[in-house]
């Protein structure tokens, strides 16, 4: 199983516990038992800080404020970029929502030749990437704060990575029928749509674990699937919404890599 974002989710198991309505139960749903916890896990623990802030600064265009991560986290999908990239010694990779950095050093053994470039919208993420890389450095690695793509250049990465992004936790640990009070469709679309400007033709995009399916996007006409989980299934820490932000009750989505059609980029010249 992926760890795919810190979701605190409700411990039901309490609720059968005999302990869960005595005093010590009722002590910690007072305020003030909270705010000590909060304050204690602000000043103690570095991760829980970084999000709480990052919670509490909302930058335009945030997602998923969670910053779980681990290293080597999906392997069969470096592996399949290992496969398709790992010959070309000018690839350009692109890891969108780096975190702390794990998934672009793990890109970094599958793919040795190749540009790597991190980008995640917490600058408190990114201070501990460049950190990693002064302790340890790689010139063909760089890591940048940013919410978009907006100021890369036209087709040029060979792949971009999308994984544990486009979502947000609080959807699968409070549930509910629409996600547009939290995250929208409309901004899923115009991040993917950047994404493939910024792709090569015959480029590669690798999305997973997002609330939305790249194929309700417009961007996905431009896009075959290159790679697709045979029969997933529904996973309830990932909740999939619709075009109008309504919860697909049961929905699944395998599809988890799309190439950028060659004749794509050539229409989106010609119309331009
Ligand atoms: C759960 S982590 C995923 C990390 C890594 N991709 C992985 O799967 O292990 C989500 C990350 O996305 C970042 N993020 C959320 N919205 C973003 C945005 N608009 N632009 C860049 N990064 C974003 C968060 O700061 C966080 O570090």
């Amino acid at each position: 199983m992926l760890n795919i974002g810190a979701c605190k989710r409700p411990d039901r198991r309490a609720m059968d516990r005999p302990e869960a309505n005595n005093g010590i139960s009722r002590l910690k749903r007072w305020p003030i038992y909270r705010m000590a916890r909060f304050l204690y896990r602000f000043s103690t623990d570095a991760e829980y800080r970084s999000v709480a802030l990052i919670r509490f600064e909302k930058p335009p265009g945030l997602f998923q404020p969670f910053i779980d991560t681990l290293p080597d986290r999906y392997p069969f999908l470096f592996a399949f970029a290992r496969e398709k990239l790992g010959a070309d010694p000018e690839a350009r990779v692109l890891s969108f929502g780096c975190s702390t950095g794990e998934e672009v050093f793990a890109l970094r053994r599958y793919l040795p030749m190749a540009t790597i470039k991190g980008i995640d919208i917490n600058r408190r993420n990114i201070a501990i990437c460049n950190a990693r890389c002064r302790s340890s450095p790689d010139p063909a690695i760089v890591f940048e704060v940013g919410g978009s793509t907006r100021t890369e250049e036209i087709g040029s990465y060979d792949a971009i990575f999308c994984l544990a992004v486009l979502r947000h936790g609080d959807l699968s640990a409070f549930g509910g029928d629409r996600c547009d009070h939290i995250i929208r469709f409309a901004d899923f679309e115009r991040v993917v749509g950047d994404f493939s400007r910024c792709l090569r033709p015959g480029g590669l995009l690798f999305i997973a674990h997002s609330n939305f399916r790249f194929s309700d996007t417009a961007a996905a006409s431009g896009f075959e699937v290159a790679l697709r989980v045979p029969a997933p299934e529904p996973d309830p820490r990932t909740p999939i919404f619709d075009r109008n932000n309504r919860l697909m009750h049961g929905a699944a989505y395998g599809e988890m890599v799309f190439r950028k059609l060659p004749h794509y980029a050539q229409q989106a010249a010609h119309d331009a």
